[in-house]
């Protein structure tokens, strides 16, 4: 049989679980709502003392603690002294209850304000302006060419970049033996099928599928086997161009060209012609014209010449135009073709023309 407790005995434990808590307790009981939570100053040391909080009051309160203890005791007190013991207790319960409550509340408010202060955004500072980027400079001299010609009433065609050896050869007038079709120049795909090495193979799809009278440019990729250096890249860009109406004259096609250069490089621009030979033109002449630099005097950019050689062109061919229909006697016309990535290496001072497709900002900065 267990022996009976006396109320002094209770109290003195009660006075020392009241003390036990206190020297828990102390360094919570003294931050003030204005003071940094348990003398956190910031919000994970906060976080930390809220956790050390939650320790204490299961400590104290919990089913270990002296209170628990002192519960127990109750049982054991002669039942005369049972009710004063009884509050006792639930007083020092009550107690530490209270003052853990009051701290508790007060972390949780402090940590808010913390919490909101480090989420808050300073209206005030300046933005992160995200860079806008612009259109590469071969875009940019593409998006010039084909507006002249659109207002001069050319339709812009999209071809393919690979073609079969009719479209690539055949149609452009192009025999079995010519130096085009060999391996060392051209990139073959499949049997029969290779990387377009000129534009040129769009004019036989713009006149396959308009038929007679038509007037298109077609800028697009072209691909050959060479070796990349400073003037070479086995990638580049062409701008093909084609007319052909009844009565079309190597003069329509001079005067074409010499108003095109004179739109893309001022009016005193000059146009020369040189006889020449392709393929699938008849006559075929190369044309240049003055230097934009020096306007013809001889400069750096024109190698002292004071003429820029630009691309080539001719009539078309009859028999280009028979392979897809068109009556060589009732209809001509002229074509022309001319390398983008060359003109923009030429007018934007670019000396080497593979710095056009490395894609590095540091470089395509400049063009915007
Ligand atoms: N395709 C030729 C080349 O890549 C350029 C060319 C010459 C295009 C004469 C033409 C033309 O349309 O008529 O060098």
């Amino acid at each position: 049989m267990s022996t009976t407790i006396s109320l002094k005995e209770v109290s003195a434990s009660a006075h020392e679980a009241l003390n036990a808590f206190h020297r828990e307790f102390e360094r919570f009981a003294n931050t003030s709502e204005a003071e940094s939570v348990g003398g956190a100053l910031n919000l994970e040391d906060g976080v930390a003392e809220q956790r050390a909080l939650a320790e204490v009051r299961t400590k104290c309160l919990g089913k270990k603690s002296d209170l628990a203890g002192l519960k127990k005791m109750i049982g054991r007190v002669a039942p005369e002294e049972r009710a004063q013991v009884g509050q006792l207790i639930q007083q020092l319960e009550r107690t530490m209850t209270e003052s853990l409550d009051q701290a508790e509340e007060r972390f949780k408010s402090q940590l808010e304000t913390l919490r909101i202060e480090r989420e808050s955004i300073d209206v005030t500072l300046p933005g992160r302006r995200p860079s806008r980027g612009h259109l590469h400079p071969i875009t940019l001299l593409r998006e010039r060419i084909e507006d002249i010609f659109v207002s001069l009433g050319y339709a812009i065609e999209d071809g393919r970049e690979i073609e079969t050896d009719f479209y690539n050869f055949d149609a452009l007038n192009i025999p079995l033996n010519h130096p085009a079709r060999a391996p060392q120049d051209t990139f073959y795909t499949t049997e029969g099928f290779a990387l377009r090495s000129q534009t040129s193979t769009v004019q036989i799809h713009a006149m396959q599928r308009r038929g007679a009278p038509v007037r298109m440019i077609a800028p697009g990729r072209v691909f050959r086997r060479d070796t990349p250096d400073p003037t070479h890249n086995p990638m580049f860009y062409q701008v093909e161009g084609l007319c052909v109406d009844r009565g079309i004259s190597m003069a329509h096609l001079k005067g074409t060209v010499a108003e095109f250069l004179r739109r893309m490089f001022g009016p005193a621009t000059v146009t020369r012609f040189r006889p020449s030979y392709f393929p699938f033109t008849e006559p075929s002449a190369e044309f240049d014209f003055s230097c934009f630099k020096c306007g013809g005097s001889g400069c750096r950019i024109c190698k002292n010449s004071g003429w820029i050689e630009l691309g080539g062109s001719g009539m078309v061919h009859p028999n280009v135009l028979r392979v897809v229909g068109i009556d060589p006697e009732e209809f001509s016309g002229f074509a022309f073709g001319l390398g983008i990535d060359r003109m923009a290496a030429l007018m934007y001072n670019i000396d080497d023309i593979r710095l056009l497709y490395q894609n590095d900002v540091r470089f395509l900065e400049q063009f915007s």
